[in-house]
């Protein structure tokens, strides 16, 4: 756990009531809106007194998550996407269980806030997943190359070489977690998400077997992040 106690403390000490309401009612729009890491942080950790979760107990403090592959990572994610991953769950764009509830809790400022934090934060390198030699040439070959035949575009076309994201809307896909992948892939076959824009992730997910998705997963679930696209708040 890497977390700077004194900035925490200072800024459980500044976040008084009146503070809060300030914030809260300034018109301001996320796009404008300055984010405050420390408070980010202070959310992280422990949660607000009206309900929001601790995201640590789930994505860990340094977005590294659990290893289960039941919660993404978000070290290395651009403010911007998770900002607009936070206000696709509170508007039901994007629905998850879990995620939508906790975010509708969330105000636009503590949005705005933990993402600013995430996007800062260093992830714990993970082990790569055992993977066969024939598995992971599929899932190069659809990530790198793509498939003429079945239609199916290279992932990093967009995703950029390497999994390293495309500017902050294009999330990087290096290091995540394969299951985390293989389960967003499923929703997008399945219609069940259907927050970007164009419907350009259902019309991939479609043409991919499930053996294709497992394979890709690995693929990127084995690659650095490093140099990512990230941290810019608007495309
Ligand atoms: C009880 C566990 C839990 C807690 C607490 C939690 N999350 Fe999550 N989070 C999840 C799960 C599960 C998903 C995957 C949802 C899905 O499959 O669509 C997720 C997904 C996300 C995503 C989408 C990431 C992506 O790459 O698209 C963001 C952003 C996120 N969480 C932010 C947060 C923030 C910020 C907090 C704290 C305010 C938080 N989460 C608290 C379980 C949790
Ligand atoms: C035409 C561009 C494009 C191509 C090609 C593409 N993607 Fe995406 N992908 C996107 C965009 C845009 C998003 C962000 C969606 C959003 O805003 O919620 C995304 C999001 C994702 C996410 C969600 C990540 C997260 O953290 O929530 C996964 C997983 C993903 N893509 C996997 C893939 C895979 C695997 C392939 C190749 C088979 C692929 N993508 C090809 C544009 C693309």
């Amino acid at each position: 756990m890497k977390l700077n106690r004194s900035i925490l403390i200072g800024t459980l000490a500044a976040a008084t009531a009146g503070f809060l309401l300030t914030r809260s009612f300034a018109a301001e729009s996320p796009k404008t809106l300055k984010a405050d890491v420390g408070r980010g942080a202070e959310i992280v950790a422990s949660g607000t007194d009206y309900g929001v979760a601790a995201c640590a107990r789930c994505h860990a403090f340094d977005g590294t998550a659990d290893g289960s592959g039941a919660f993404p990572k978000l070290s290395g994610i651009s403010s911007y996407y998770l900002e607009k991953q936070l206000r696709d769950f509170a508007s039901g764009l994007r629905t998850d269980a879990i995620m939508s509830a906790i975010a509708r809790k969330m105000k636009v400022e503590d949005i705005a806030d933990v993402s600013e934090y995430y996007a800062g934060v260093r992830g714990t390198p993970t082990p790569a997943p055992p993977a066969a030699q024939d598995r992971l040439a599929l899932g190069t070959r659809l990530a790198t190359v793509g498939d003429e035949e079945k239609k199916i575009q290279a992932c990093e076309g967009c995703h950029g070489a390497a999994g390293r994201g495309e500017g902050p809307a294009i999330p990087p896909l290096a290091g995540q977690y394969s299951q985390y992948i293989a389960f967003q892939m499923r929703m997008w076959q399945m219609g069940y998400r259907k927050n970007d824009a164009n419907q350009q992730m259902g019309n991939i997910a479609r043409r991919l077997s499930a053996k294709d998705i497992e394979a890709i997963g690995l693929y990127f679930e084995r690659l650095p992040q490093k140099d990512l696209a990230k941290n810019k708040r608007q495309p």
